[in-house]
């Protein structure tokens, strides 16, 4: 059967549970992890949606609570079991229909565990089976049964799966899945299965939809961006030729071309991919944000050996570098992880001047966190946890330091934010991100919300920056007045 077939499978379900649902049903979802299983979410609340269920936040009143977990880390673990605990009680009194989904699912200690200590979870489902909801909820519904619904495969490319977006301003477009780069700390290999990628007239058909339908900005998501279509050129996988696009940066200059969109991001990208026809798209195409998240992980040589990333602190500096020179205004941010079995204070060192000689706009900070499977759980030289977070906390010093640095430069600068809408502690007040996407609070009117609009910065918050209008200078999608 292909993909296709198994959607319309599907759909039939989702018109079955909508009967069996004769009036609405109350949802609650919680995601954890990146914005990939943010955007599986999507997926999920759109079936849901078209089965008559309605989304609310309140678990109690909910008749289905849904997880959507992740397991890069340990304390996704410990914060899904928090709930489960809560939940059991709630089950009790209300009967409510409890199903966990997503990375976490494919990791066997983990369903294990939940079986025997939380047995009265109706519905295991994973990563390659997500679309298979419907067909899942039916059954419990129907047949009154438990289900357990997960496979491990390489994966494949589902489409035609309805969605329903957070927001109606900025959209995620997942590109391609799977990971097959297997770092050695990292899980995400093993539970997403290998790289694939989505068909380019998929993906221009999506962000065309998505650019009628009013959205500004859209964020293209994947393990590995800048490897999108290498596995299929690599092993002649054929793919539908269309508008040229055969790699990241041909559909970087597709997606730039196509109204309405204003701003175009990525996330992530790996630095050994990052070849220099993607640095001249970046470059060249003025609706992609010249911020560019590119993952450092570690400074030493020696650990970005152990740690299988395939460059040295030196090829990253250098690529730095080039970046700098040829893109105008960029911007860096990047992930890093302190803890690294067989890290030395040396080692850790070269993490530090790696922060101090790139500068950048932002830096998500990780303990390194065993993951069962992985090569490095398997390391003898591990750190212990008192000294992982001294490292932790030196490194976070650091950054706020850097951090606060770089926000002088914005001081007294005009900058184009795309304005998001009122801001949360405040309703008087606005929000909207700059370019290297910082929060911009400023005072406004409500109909700026969803247009781009040049604001001057008045000051820096280290979290955020204060911004003015100083001469009324909005440019929108119909009318660009500067
Ligand atoms: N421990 C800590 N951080 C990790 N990451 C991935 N695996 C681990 C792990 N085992 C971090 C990496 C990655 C980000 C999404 O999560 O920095 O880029
Ligand atoms: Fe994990 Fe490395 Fe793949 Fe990123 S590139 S998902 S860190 S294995």
């Amino acid at each position: 059967m292909d993909t296709k077939q198994e959607i319309d499978i599907q759909k039939e379900f989702m018109k079955k549970v909508k009967e069996l649902n004769n009036k609405i049903q109350k949802y609650a979802i919680f995601t954890m992890g990146c914005q990939l299983n943010e955007n599986d979410s999507e997926k999920i609340s759109g079936m849901l949606e078209e089965m008559n269920y309605e989304k609310i936040e309140d678990i109690k009143n909910a008749d289905l609570v849904i997880f959507n977990t992740c397991c890069v880390r340990e304390n996704a673990e410990d914060r899904l079991f928090g709930k489960l605990g809560e939940l059991k009680k709630i089950k009790e009194e209300k009967g409510t229909i409890i199903a966990i989904g997503g990375c976490m699912m494919q990791e066997k200690h983990i369903t294990d565990k939940i079986k025997e200590s939380y047995p009265f979870v109706d519905l295991l489902f994973g990563t390659h089976t997500l679309h298979k909801l419907p067909e899942d909820l039916y059954k419990i519904l129907n047949q009154k049964q438990k289900e357990e619904d997960i496979i491990d495969i390489d994966g494949k490319v589902y489409e035609g799966l309805p969605i329903k977006r957070d927001s109606n301003l900025k959209a995620s477009v997942t590109i391609m899945n799977g990971c097959n780069n297997f770092c050695s700390y990292c899980i995400v290999p093993y539970v997403r299965g290998r790289e694939r990628s989505r068909e380019p007239k998929d993906i221009i058909k999506e962000v065309e939809n998505l650019a009628k339908s009013g959205y500004k900005e859209i964020t293209l998501l994947g393990q590995n961006v800048n490897s999108y279509l290498r596995v299929e050129r690599e092993k002649n996988i054929p793919f539908e030729q269309y508008k040229g696009i055969n790699s990241f940066a041909t559909l970087l200059q597709e997606i730039n071309k196509i109204d309405g969109i204003e701003r175009i991001r990525f996330i992530s990208p790996h630095p050994k991919d990052f070849t220099d026809d993607v640095i001249d798209a970046i470059a060249k195409c003025e609706k992609v944000c010249k911020l560019v998240h590119l993952p450092l992980q570690a400074g030493s040589t020696k650990i970005l050996k152990d740690m299988n990333r395939k460059y040295t602190k030196e090829q990253y500096l250098k690529l730095v570098e080039k970046m700098k020179e040829k893109i105008p205004n960029l911007t860096i941010s990047t992930d890093i992880i302190v803890g690294f079995p067989g890290e030395t204070e040396e080692d850790f060192e070269d993490t530090l001047d790696v922060v101090r000689k790139v500068g950048y706009e932002q830096v998500y900070m990780f303990i390194y966190s065993r993951r069962i499977g992985t090569p490095g759980d398997k390391m003898e030289n591990q750190i212990p946890e008192e000294i992982k977070h001294i490292r932790f906390d030196k490194l976070k010093k650091l950054v706020e330091n850097k951090i606060y640095e770089n926000n002088q430069k914005y001081l007294g600068t005009t900058q184009t934010i795309l304005v998001e809408g009122k801001s949360k502690n405040n309703e008087n007040t606005l929000t909207g991100r700059t370019d290297s996407n910082k929060v911009v609070i400023f005072e406004g009117d409500n109909d700026l919300i969803g247009k781009m609009l040049k604001v001057e910065i008045v000051s820096e918050h280290m979290w955020y920056l204060k911004g003015e209008i100083k001469h009324g200078r909005i440019f929108t999608n119909d009318a660009k007045i500067s």
